[in-house]
């Protein structure tokens, strides 16, 4: 049977720096977190932090933001609308790929422990390299294609029920909590999509107005493109919009099965 080691420069040290609550703290609560700086050298460490959550926002973007404020300001990581709309402060917490402004410390029990989004190359500390990630999305091509000129005097229309379809694909924030969490993409994410940008796919494919349908799918009509997907569904589980990024790949393969009839 063959054995797998992680090479020793990428191994996490246990034994981080401690920064301990100031004196009188009144809740004090230890945040283990994850920190790499390339430019070291060195392995990265998970280094503990102990909030006082008396005198701390409720949200575990909220304990980070006083942490860089108070007591580290070398901690690095993203966020920007504080309120689950930017996707930009997407991180594993407590396991699990989530938004650090949308979750609760106090819906995580014991130590809270915070790593970068898994599987990807780390820019540093909580930051993850998100390049390919939006190339993929780019790949898809998501804007409207459309031959037909647009009316002169109004915009291109669509029913209730058109507008309905694209609704909830249309809600992705691009955090890629559901591509990081998907095993086929940890291990083909050079050629695999992942469920963030088949999801933006689909999300095109079935809007009344886009007239590149079957170019969209040549596109996708592929075995690592589309078909890496084994329908694990962890990516539905992860995403924190409640969006559906399984579903959605599994309606593209219906759609180019039944164009073949
Ligand atoms: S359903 Fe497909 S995209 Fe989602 S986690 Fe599973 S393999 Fe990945
Ligand atoms: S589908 Fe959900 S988890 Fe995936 S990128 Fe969009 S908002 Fe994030
Ligand atoms: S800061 Fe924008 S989604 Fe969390």
């Amino acid at each position: 049977m063959s054995t797998f080691r992680l090479p020793p420069n990428s191994r996490v040290r246990r034994d981080g720096k401690m920064f301990r609550a100031p004196e009188g703290a009144k809740q004090p609560r230890t945040f283990r977190i994850y920190r790499f700086d390339p430019d070291s050298g060195e392995n990265p460490r998970l280094d503990s932090y102990e909030v006082d959550m008396a005198a701390c926002g409720p949200m575990v973007l909220d304990a980070l933001i006083k942490i860089k404020n108070e007591v580290d300001s070398t901690l690095t990581f993203r966020r920007s609308c504080r309120e689950g709309i930017c996707g930009s402060c997407a991180m594993n917490i407590d396991g699990l790929n989530t938004l650090a402004c949308t979750k609760a410390c106090g819906d995580i029990k014991g130590d809270v422990t915070i790593y970068p989004l898994p599987h990807m190359p780390v820019v540093k500390d909580l930051v993850p390299d998100l390049t390919q990630f939006y190339a993929q999305y780019a790949a898809v091509k998501p804007w409207l294609q459309s031959r037909t000129p647009a009316p002169p005097d109004r915009e291109r229309l669509q029913s209730k029920a058109e507008q309905e379809k694209i609704d909830r694909p249309s809600a992705c924030i691009l955090c890629a909590c559901c591509s990081t969490a998907c095993p086929s993409y940890w291990w083909n994410s050079d050629r695999y999509l992942g469920p963030a940008a088949l999801l933006a796919a689909y999300r095109w494919i079935i809007d009344s107005r886009d007239e590149a349908t079957g170019e969209r799918l040549d596109e996708l009509e592929d075995p690592f493109k589309l078909y890496r997907c084994h329908t694990i569904m962890n990516c539905t589980e992860a995403c924190p919009k409640d969006l559906n990024p399984a579903k959605a790949i599994a309606e593209i393969k219906k759609l180019i099965v039944e164009r073949q009839h």
